[in-house]
């Protein structure tokens, strides 16, 4: 039987700047060699026949790290970018970010955007980076919205739903893709540290102790084997011995 495949996995990719000083190199030399594993990572993920895949590259607290750090990261972000491009296209793969994109800096944006606007049309893997990104930004930001769309009278606060919210995140246009199944953590790290708080309701968790820059295929692969054996309950029950059978093990 071939295994459950997780529709939307999410990859907290951590542990670049201790890769790098356990082998007594500058943290930025972890950024670099992190930054390059991501090309076979997505290559595994179209592979495996996972539909979207979403990458925390940089949240809304890491703009507090020192400039020389941030600006390597824009760096490797704009270096994908030029040197992907191509190969996405390739394999039909649409780009989206998630995050505060109006703090990015027009360098990041005169390549990021257009990027993004060459691929909307792919309809394969659904890749997102997630850039200045905090979950907690993202759910004020969509109560702000929806706060100000009925104070203009378009909408009442009634006619919020799930779905309706959800429209409102920046995974809105997603659809139903937009719920994580599998979120994966590298570095051994055991939180969230701000990542998708409201599409992982009922996702599943996955830490890893091998950092970012060591992560390969095959731990892809492992995990979403993992994943496959795990048992989604949602809250309701597995199905199990009927009812009728318990009760008549309860005592008299
Ligand atoms: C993850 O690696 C990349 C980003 C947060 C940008 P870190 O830079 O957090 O590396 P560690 O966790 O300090 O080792
Ligand atoms: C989370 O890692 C953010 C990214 C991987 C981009 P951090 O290294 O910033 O998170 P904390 O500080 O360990 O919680
Ligand atoms: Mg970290």
């Amino acid at each position: 039987m071939s295994p459950r495949i997780p529709k939307h996995v999410a990859i907290i990719m951590d542990g670049n700047g201790r890769w790098a000083q356990r082998r007594s190199h500058p943290r930025i030399f972890g950024h670099i060699r992190g930054a390059s594993r991501i090309r076979k990572i997505v290559n595994e993920a179209d592979t495996l026949g996972i539909r979207a895949l979403t990458l925390y590259a940089f949240s809304t607290e890491n703009w507090g790290r020192p400039e020389e750090e941030k600006s390597l990261l824009w760096k490797l972000l704009i270096k994908f970018l030029k040197k992907e491009e191509g190969e996405l296209a390739k394999n039909n793969v649409r780009l989206r970010v998630i995050g505060e994109v109006d703090r990015l800096s027009p360098e990041v944006r005169a390549v990021l955007d257009p990027a993004i606007e060459r691929l909307s049309g792919n309809t394969g893997l659904q890749l997102t980076f997630a850039v200045s990104y905090g979950s907690r930004k993202e759910i004020l930001r969509a109560a702000e919205a929806f706060a100000r769309e009925c104070a203009e009278g378009k909408r009442k606060p009634e006619d919020l739903d799930d779905q309706l919210w959800g429209n409102f995140l920046w995974t809105g246009d997603m659809g139903e893709l937009s719920d994580v199944d599998l979120v994966i953590r590298t570095s051994g790290e055991y939180r969230v540290s701000n990542f998708l708080l409201w599409q992982s309701a009922y996702a599943e968790y996955i830490f890893i102790e091998k950092c970012w820059p060591d992560f390969a295929p095959e731990d892809l692969r492992r995990a979403v084997e993992t994943y496959s054996n795990r048992d989604r309950r949602f809250g309701a029950l597995t199905p199990g011995p009927k009812l009728s059978a318990l009760h008549q093990e309860l005592p008299a």
